[in-house]
């Protein structure tokens, strides 16, 4: 039996991102019925949230062109199943597929605006808003990420305050809560706490702040411990470790989700997730793309 450090939350939010920014980044592209399996198996092991895919033009992700026909075969599900959206184009889409959860992405960065969103960062914002305004005034809840919160590969590091500046535009706007992207996997355990502080010192609780870290320099765990200590509740992780960005040089996989329940379980803390299951549906789901899973506990116990 392990003790809790009573410091450390008692259960956290496991937001599942395996089937978005997982295989938005595979080179083969899955069939919708594989995706939609891959999904019902997540819910199944007992992920409380599974994001699914992205209304974005199909053009710059084919490898989520399924949305709607996906949606349409998962039908209704037991937990939900946000989807990403760029702009009131994507909205539309998405409403008409049925989704109650929509999630959009901001970039902390001038450039990273220009390469994933063919925007400049002010014009991100206005994009954003109409979608966010007519999302909630629909009742859905909206998601807001940002994206490059600790480091860029064209302009670098990236400060504190310039990412506190862009998740309050996002809240003001009626985001219900922000995922802080570590987009290339550079952040370190001291960053991420200041970054956390920055967003405490600006008035923003904690509880509106997910986590979201890629492992490119095998620091996501702990960053992930360090945003615990920090107070944060919801973490986003991948399946098997899949993920990156296609428009981010150098972003590779996700914080793998086994690799993050095997370390809330050494600490006693709760999410709700079966690991065996998870890892069976990761194993599995390496086979169909035909590659390892980059997960360390999906390998030791796969
Ligand atoms: P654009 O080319 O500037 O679009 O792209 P536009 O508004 O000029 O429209 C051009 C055409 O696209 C029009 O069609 C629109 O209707 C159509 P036409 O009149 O020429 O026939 N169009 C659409 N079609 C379908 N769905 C749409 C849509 N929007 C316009 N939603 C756009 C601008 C935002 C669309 C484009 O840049 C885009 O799709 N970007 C998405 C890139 C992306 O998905 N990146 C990965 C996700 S972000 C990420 O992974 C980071 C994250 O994990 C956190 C982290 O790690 O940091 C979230
Ligand atoms: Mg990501």
């Amino acid at each position: 039996m392990v003790e809790r450090d009573p410091a450390l939350p008692e259960r956290v939010t496991i937001y599942e991102v395996g089937p978005r920014d997982g295989l938005q980044n595979e080179s083969t592209v899955v069939p919708t019925k594989v995706k939609a399996e891959f999904v019902r198996r997540l819910v199944a092991a007992g992920l409380p949230v599974v994001e699914t895919t992205s209304f974005v033009h199909p053009r710059w992700v084919p490898q989520l062109a399924d949305a709607a026909d996906l949606l349409a075969d998962l039908g209704e599900l037991a937990v939900p199943t946000p989807v990403l959206v760029p702009n009131e184009k994507g909205l539309e889409r998405a409403l008409a597929a049925g989704v109650k959860h929509v999630a959009v992405f901001a970039s902390a960065t001038e450039t990273f605006a220009e390469k994933n969103l063919a925007s400049t960062y002010d014009d991100q914002f206005a994009m954003f808003e109409p979608v966010v305004e007519k999302a909630t005034r629909l009742g859905l809840d909206v998601r807001a990420y940002v994206s490059m919160c600790f480091g860029d590969p064209w302009e670098g590091p990236v400060q504190v305050a310039r990412v506190v500046a862009a998740g309050r535009r996002l809240l003001d706007m009626g985001a219900s809560q922000l995922s802080i992207g570590d987009t290339i996997g550079v952040a370190t355990p001291g960053h991420v706490r200041s970054l956390v502080d920055a967003f405490s010192g600006a008035g923003v609780d904690v509880d509106r702040l997910a986590m979201h870290f890629h492992d490119t320099y095998g620091q996501a765990l702990a960053n992930a411990y360090a945003a615990l200590e920090s107070g944060i509740t919801t973490f986003d992780a991948s399946a098997g470790g899949l993920g990156g960005c296609p428009y981010a040089e150098s972003a590779t996989g996700n914080l793998a989700t086994e690799d993050l329940v095997w370390m809330l379980d050494g600490l006693g803390i709760e999410h709700g997730v079966r690991l065996d299951d998870l890892v069976r549906t990761s194993t599995w789901m390496a086979e169909q793309l035909g590659r390892e899973s980059p997960s360390a506990v999906v390998r030791a116990l796969g």
